[in-house]
């Protein structure tokens, strides 16, 4: 069958007919609407259509032919060349206004440094998949089907469900040492979305962001997104170091004084090093920020697993000024494509936040958080978090003990008392990178980290690694591997 050629003729235009139609039918063919082999409508047919006397298309057909973008078949019509394509992209759009638009955009960030598949994947941030318990998910999902009433599922309130804020204000009642009432917590579409719209919110050009140093790149990029001016302050043993702000402050800051809008900070397990901001360092930070009239956004990404030591309070419990938000996330207990995570905001900000949260995406998904709701109620989410936390500490001391194995005082590792990742520094002559891609030919993904870091460089290769989803079987294996890589490279 012949395509249907859209072809919009206008007989006011200078432009010569059949070129008009000669223009469009090569647009469509850089564009990718007519492929190799697609059947041209008859001449006879398409003049009939735009009111054109038949040479018009004619002569248009004959010139694409003569260009090598059609061909004509004898006594079958004509249809697209088969090196149309290539022909297609070297040529100029000839229409159109060649339009392209300036955005703002951010790099794209690759999650997978290295693209193909691994035996034994050290991904950080992803909880063990295996042992989820998705008979009782589907349960919970069925069971908000069945209850679901027209009102909820139209529009509904941008804050979100109130069954979930109300298990959640529970949950980190007794976890987190927060008081907080369901009215301030917004459920977002997880943490990097309450993490957009507060950068979105308190963030002009040019205002200061302090962060850790290392911290997420995604963070930066979100913050220098809204115009945000990255302050990196070191991290050490204790955290984030308070004593070091207003040095930071002097040396990374560009153009007048200003005092900085927000501080980002990961308390309970520092991204990517894994160390806890000590109970002095919580205090002195709040100190801080009261002074200095500026926001503290407490990313508290994985908290729930700790192995090492007691739990500390969070930071947004000790806060007595309202200058901490709380951010939270399913992510990493349940599973990230489930895209659930949640503010909990000083009230002043729970209106403001909201007005950005409905020009972003109106509301979160809402069956998934009456589910998620249900299964933190039926007691199914303490029960797997206490299942998963014996697992994580058992993969965790397989790792611990797999790296000490292979790489003896060679390796040091950091941050692995909570959370599911660890960091490792390997004293080796192997280039980060050049050991990553090694790796991965023996068969395990390792994730480089040095690219974590702003001001300062770690002295040796970096790497972060998951464990949460690997089998004890699989990190012995993955580790025997990655030293048999490192061997290899340090022979050549
Ligand atoms: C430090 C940190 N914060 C926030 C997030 C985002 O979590 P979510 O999946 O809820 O957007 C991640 C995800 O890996 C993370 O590593």
């Amino acid at each position: 069958m012949a395509i249907e050629l859209l072809i919009t003729i206008d007989k006011k235009r200078e432009t010569a007919l059949s070129r008009q139609v000669y223009g469009q039918i090569l647009q469509a063919i850089a564009g990718g609407c007519l492929k190799s082999g697609d059947r041209l409508p008859a001449t006879r047919l398409l003049s009939k259509q735009l009111l054109v006397s038949r040479s018009v298309v004619l002569e248009a057909y004959e010139q694409l032919q003569a260009e090598g973008y059609l061909e004509m078949r004898k006594g079958a019509g004509t249809f697209v060349a088969a090196t149309a394509a290539e022909a297609g992209t070297s040529s100029p759009p000839v229409s159109g206004d060649g339009c392209t638009v300036a955005t703002k955009a951010p790099e794209f960030i690759s999650f997978d440094p290295l693209s193909s598949a691994a035996a034994y994947d050290f991904r950080h941030g992803v909880p063990a998949w295996d042992v989820f318990p998705m008979d009782r998910w589907q349960r919970a999902l069925n069971e908000a089907c069945r209850r679901a009433t027209p009102d909820m599922l139209t529009y509904g309130p941008a804050e979100g469900s109130f069954a979930l804020r109300d298990e959640i204000a529970r949950l980190v009642r007794s976890t987190r040492s927060i008081p907080a009432l369901p009215e301030q917590i917004v459920i977002t579409t997880g943490a990097t979305q309450a993490l957009d719209i507060l950068s979105r919110l308190c963030l002009s050009k040019g205002d200061q962001v302090l962060v850790e140093d290392p911290t997420h790149h995604v963070l930066r990029e979100i913050f220098s997104f809204s115009g945000g001016e990255i302050i990196p302050v070191p991290v050490d043993q204790e955290g984030i170091c308070v004593r070091d702000i207003d040095r930071c402050l002097a040396a990374y800051s560009q153009g007048p004084e200003r005092t900085p809008k927000l501080l980002y900070v990961t308390p309970s397990h520092q991204f990517p090093i894994g160390v806890t901001l000590s109970f002095n360092r919580r205090i002195q930070l709040l100190e801080w920020a009261r002074r200095s009239n500026a926001l503290i956004i407490e990313d508290d990404y994985d908290s729930e697993y700790r192995y090492v030591g007691q739990k500390a309070s969070a930071l947004a419990g000790l806060d007595t000024s309202g200058r901490v938000v709380y951010v939270g996330s399913f992510s990493k207990i349940l599973f990230p494509a489930l895209r659930i995570g949640y503010a909990i905001l000083p009230p002043a900000l729970v209106e403001p936040f909201l007005a950005v949260k409905m020009i972003t995406d109106r509301m979160t998904a809402a069956i998934e958080q009456e589910a998620l709701a249900d299964f933190i109620r039926s007691g199914q989410y303490a029960r797997h978090i206490g299942r998963m936390g014996k697992l994580y500490a058992t993969r965790r001391a397989c790792l611990v003990e797999a790296l000490q194995r292979e790489f003896g005082d060679r390796v040091h590792i950091l941050g692995d008392e909570a959370g599911l990742h660890l960091l490792i520094e390997l004293q080796t002559a192997a280039d980060e990178l050049a050991l990553a891609a090694e790796a991965l030919r023996y068969g395990a993904r390792i994730y480089p980290a040095s690219g974590y870091y702003i001001g300062s460089r770690p002295e040796y290769p970096t790497f972060i690694l998951g464990y949460a989803n690997l089998s004890e079987h699989q990190i012995r294996l993955g580790i025997g591997a990655v030293a048999r890589a490192e061997q290899a490279l340090s022979r050549n």
